[in-house]
């Protein structure tokens, strides 16, 4: 718990479980993610452990957790991809990640290094973070475990980093303005900036996303983009939610789903905003086409990712 009085989020945490999961497993080539597990503290890698070995554990509380990060796992593999490929195809020299939780593309992705980014996330996810990146720099440089990836180059956040820089960026949509704080961690507004939204939406009343869409629209130079995930209404995924909570899991429900959006509704949002859109798909069709016909779960249709261009 921080001085604001909120404690870090625990879906930041589900979420990297389910990139660690999905690492060497996900049926393509496409999706990785070695950094994940580094971040992760050892009772959150034993349910990572059992869904890459299909060890399905017996208590009801570890089998919901167990589902919770083999669901999470599905839902982001084609997340990830349509993702880094966005922000492959709209590469820009400042990259900012709002509510980037355990997010580890700067420590992940080599076409970052001529590309500054900027953490912003609110201030008790982001101390948690960090905290995991000196955890995860003290194992690796500690003796008898080897040389880790990081060993004596004396990042002051751990792993090595990738990007040209990484700012962490404290902010609370709820609170706190976004332009100020860029400001002050040295965002050029006048230049191109690819924003990502990631997992976030949800979480914000429908007055913060436009607040927080107004300030991001204020500070998008020409040749800028955003990348947002959102989430669709869906009876289907609601019924699941509700299921989950009601079998034991507290994950998901120190943080509801504030809003949903259509497609047609988020478009007009970003529209409105000089931002236009030029692609928006469910992850179900996304899955599809990354990895071929296997089994997917058809939830996955409400979860979108849409990329704007501001020309
Ligand atoms: C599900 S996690 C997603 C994290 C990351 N983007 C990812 O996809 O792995 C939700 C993130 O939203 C952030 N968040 C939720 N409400 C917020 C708020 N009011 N201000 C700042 N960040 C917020 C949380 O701190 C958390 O990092």
């Amino acid at each position: 718990m921080t001085d604001s009085g909120r404690t870090a989020s625990r879906t930041a945490v589900l979420v990297c479980q389910g990139r660690a999961a999905a690492h060497g497993r996900a049926g393509t080539d496409r999706f990785s993610d070695p950094v994940a597990a580094e971040l992760l503290r050892d009772a959150e890698r034993t349910a990572v452990d059992e869904v890459r070995t299909a060890a399905v554990p017996k208590g009801r509380q570890e089998r919901t957790r167990y589902e919770s990060v083999r669901a999470c796992a599905e839902v982001v593999v084609p997340r990830t991809i349509a993702i880094d490929e966005a922000l492959r195809t709209h590469a820009t020299g400042q990259l900012v990640i709002l509510g980037a939780g355990l997010d580890t593309r700067a420590w992940r992705l080599p076409e970052l290094a001529q590309t500054d980014v900027w953490e912003v996330d609110h201030p008790a996810s982001q101390q948690d973070k960090r905290a995991r990146l000196a955890e995860a720099a003290s194992r690796l440089r500690s003796p008898g475990e080897g040389d880790g990836p990081s060993a004596g180059q004396g990042e002051p956040t751990g792993l090595p980093v990738l990007a040209r820089s990484v700012r962490f960026t404290p902010v609370d949509f709820a609170v706190d303005d976004l332009g100020t704080a860029l400001d002050a961690h040295g965002h050029d507004a006048s230049a191109p900036t690819t924003w990502l939204w990631e997992g976030v939406v949800p979480y914000l009343t429908r007055e913060q996303v436009r607040a927080t869409l107004a300030a991001l629209a204020a500070r998008t130079a020409p040749g800028s983009a955003l990348v947002v995930n959102y989430q669709a209404p869906s009876a289907r995924v609601a019924a699941g939610r509700l299921l989950t909570r009601l079998l034991g899991s507290s994950i998901t429900s120190g943080e509801p789903w504030r809003s949903l959006w259509q497609p047609g509704q988020m478009g007009a949002l970003l529209s409105e905003h000089g931002l236009r859109v030029v692609s928006d798909d469910d992850l179900l069709s996304l899955a599809y086409a990354f990895a071929g016909p296997a089994h997917r779960r058809a939830s996955l249709r409400s979860g979108r990712v849409a990329v704007a261009e501001r020309a």
